[in-house]
């Protein structure tokens, strides 16, 4: 379906990634700050769900934390993960509402880039089946691009993240890109979610794309909790999302 500009928005919610809590925690090896009590302030704050990332050298998010955040939240989680059989394994033990795949190398700091859904379709194809026919929506996070979109859905993918970054980062054609990306995803009967370097000044446009139900928001909000507090920020950043949806035009 296509939404006119006159279409009513439909819900937009907010998915707090928590994985730089674990980050602070780990600086020290010890049990604080803990990503759970962070996860749990946040749903208290108004996310509507918690995201985590397990990366393959666990830098931030380990096992322990995922089992424990299926345990202790009752809001959807969200599983970020590499297309590996391991990951695919502990997803399949752990059963989160969704797994979102994503491309990482070990030396990246963050994921730098969208997953190559059209150039690994054979290899993602069977991992998307496995994890769908587990009851997980599976989510790809995708740069705003054309072919990249068309293979998600080619490969029954449930929803695509649009990969924002670029557009963080000020690239001229980049809102273009995202906008354009979000109606051809819709138009394909994929969810559409977006989400990377988003903060309070740059998520507005974002959150103004009709076809966009989710943002994944985690770098900025936990630093910017050290200021004001993870429920403040939290709560203020679901303002500047409500007020844009509203307002798009602002
Ligand atoms: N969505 C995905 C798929 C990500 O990999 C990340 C970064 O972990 C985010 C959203 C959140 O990005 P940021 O931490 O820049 O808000």
């Amino acid at each position: 379906m296509t939404l006119s500009p006159a279409s009513p928005a439909r819900a937009l919610r907010l998915g707090v990634n928590i994985d730089h809590v674990a980050t602070v925690r780990n600086a020290r090896g010890g049990t604080h700050p803990d990503p759970v009590a962070a996860a749990i302030a946040a749903v208290a704050a108004g996310a509507d769900g918690i995201t985590a990332h397990l990366r393959e050298d666990r830098r931030h998010i380990r096992d322990a934390d995922l089992a424990r955040l299926r345990a202790e939240i009752a809001a959807p989680l969200n599983m970020e993960m590499a297309a590996t059989d391991e990951m695919v394994a502990i997803a399949l033990d752990l059963r989160p509402h969704a797994c979102c795949i994503v491309p990482e190398r070990r030396a990246e700091i963050t994921t730098e880039g969208g997953l190559d859904v059209a150039g690994q379709a054979a290899a993602l194809a069977p991992q998307v089946r496995v994890l769908r026919e587990a009851g997980i929506r599976v989510s790809l996070f995708v740069d705003p691009d054309p072919a990249q979109i068309a293979a998600s859905a080619a490969i029954g993918a449930a929803v695509v993240e649009l990969h924002t970054g670029a557009y963080a980062e000020g690239r001229a054609g980049e809102y273009e890109r995202l906008r354009r990306a979000a109606a051809q995803a819709d138009e394909a009967g994929l969810e559409v979610h977006a989400g990377h370097g988003l903060t309070y000044g740059n998520v507005g446009p974002i959150a103004a794309l009709p076809q966009v139900v989710e943002l994944n928001i985690g770098h900025f909000l936990i630093g910017q909790a050290i200021f004001d507090g993870l429920a403040a920020t939290v709560a203020r950043m679901r303002q500047c999302m409500d007020a844009a949806r509203k307002f798009p035009e602002l």
